[in-house]
């Protein structure tokens, strides 16, 4: 019975020295009034009579376990855990309604308690104060949370057409506070800023592609990609013509640089091929375009024109399927002049012998 007065005369002089500045739970301020019995003296400490330790801060990660640990040493007779001016723990009895907070040890050597799963908010000062049979000691000890980073807002996808001004925004959350840099990884570009916005003006075709986001803390690193489509207008490659021996197969390709890809569409002089027609086939794969005709007649030669086709514009390139005439034993013997003009052969042999003839007159006439 004489305990039971000092405890609680204990209790109010940490209570009293640590809640004046403090918004007390009602949890709080009903135990209080549960355990002070009303004209009792509450006995009032100056901070002169009490020593001050400063520990060593802590550092831990977010959802992570802390041990505070509190050394006694002397003949203790009441203690407690703080945090900022609530009270965790008195001596065993714990007056957090947290969960996350439990006790660990508590001796003559030591009190310990934990906080598991650590969040931002327990960030701060904890306090242990200790009474001992001479004076109050108060131990004080920094928590710092850290928080990896994490990118929390960060652009789509987009597409825009070539010259629009682009801007993407990423940014991450952390603590310490991440930096932020961005990156072209698709292609051998070597764009490349340290800042939440990327600015890109008058974006061309060669910076399209897959951007980085990296978020670094001296904890973690976050990564996040997004893709930036460029559109731009076909540009088709220049037409080759082709010599097709009739009766032949002859392919007439073309080749368009578009995005979105491009569609093809054949013209021959102003006619419009269509897809199976005369004895053709057109395939396109992708961006190119291929006109075969299976059995070349006549009627194929001639001048045609590819038109690769987009959102953005159009482009076209032309080419002509000559004849070529397969080359026969016949036509090798006598060689071209024979197919050109039969009428000047005759003529021909005949210069042939007189020249033979000039050639071999001193031959002749020396004999
Ligand atoms: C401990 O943390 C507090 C609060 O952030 C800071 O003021 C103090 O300098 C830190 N002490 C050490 C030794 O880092
Ligand atoms: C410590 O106090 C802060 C502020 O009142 C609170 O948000 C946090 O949850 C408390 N942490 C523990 C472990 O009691
Ligand atoms: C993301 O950033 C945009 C642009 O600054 C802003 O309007 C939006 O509110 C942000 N969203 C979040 C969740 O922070
Ligand atoms: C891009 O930005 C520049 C400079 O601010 C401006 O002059 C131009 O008109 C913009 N272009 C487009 C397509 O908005
Ligand atoms: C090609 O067409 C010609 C004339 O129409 C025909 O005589 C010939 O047999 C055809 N050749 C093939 C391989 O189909
Ligand atoms: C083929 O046709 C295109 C378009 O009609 C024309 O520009 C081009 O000069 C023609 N080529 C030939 C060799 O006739
Ligand atoms: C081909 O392109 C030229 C200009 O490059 C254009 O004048 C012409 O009309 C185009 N032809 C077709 C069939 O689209």
């Amino acid at each position: 019975m004489r305990l039971f007065p000092r405890l609680l005369r204990l209790k109010i002089m940490f209570v009293g020295r640590h809640f004046v500045f403090c918004k007390c739970t009602a949890l709080l301020s009903l135990r209080i009034l549960l355990l002070v019995p009303a004209g009792l003296p509450v006995q009032t400490q100056g901070d002169s009579q009490s020593d001050k330790n400063i520990m060593d801060n802590i550092t831990v990660r977010q959802g992570e376990t802390v041990f505070l640990r509190c050394t006694q040493g002397e003949i203790v007779t009441h203690t407690a855990w703080l945090n900022r001016s609530s009270i965790l723990y008195a001596g065993d009895e714990k007056w957090s309604v947290d969960p996350r907070v439990s006790l660990v040890t508590l001796n003559q050597e030591e009190f310990t308690i934990k906080i598991e799963n650590v969040a931002m908010t327990d960030e701060g000062q904890y306090v242990c104060a200790v009474q001992t049979s001479r004076r109050p000691t108060t131990n004080v000890v920094h928590v710092h949370v850290q928080v990896p980073p994490k990118i929390i807002n960060l652009s789509r996808d987009i597409v825009v057409n070539e010259g629009a001004n682009v801007t993407v925004l990423c940014q991450a959350n952390g603590k310490p506070q991440p930096s932020v840099s961005w990156k072209l990884i698709s292609s051998s570009g070597d764009l490349a800023t340290d800042d939440e916005y990327l600015e890109i003006p008058s974006i061309t075709r060669h910076r399209a592609g897959t951007y980085e986001c990296t978020a670094v803390n001296d904890i973690d690193t976050d990564t996040e990609t997004i893709d930036i489509t460029v559109n731009y207008a076909p540009t088709v490659s220049d037409g080759r013509d082709i010599g097709v021996t009739l009766g032949q197969r002859g392919v007439l390709e073309c080749e368009a640089d578009a995005v979105p890809e491009a569609d093809f569409e054949w013209y021959k002089d102003d006619r419009r091929f269509i897809n199976g027609f005369d004895g053709m086939e057109i395939v396109n794969t992708g961006s190119l375009s291929k006109l075969t005709f299976f059995n070349v007649s006549d009627g194929h030669y001639g001048n045609y024109t590819c038109v690769a086709i987009n959102k953005l514009g159009s482009s076209n390139t032309s080419f002509v399927m000559y004849v070529v005439i397969e080359p026969t034993s016949a036509t090798l013997f006598q060689g071209p002049r024979a197919v050109q003009d039969g009428s000047g052969s005759t003529l021909g042999v005949q210069l042939d012998i007189c020249l033979l003839f000039i050639v071999f007159l001193p031959f002749l006439l020396k004999f």
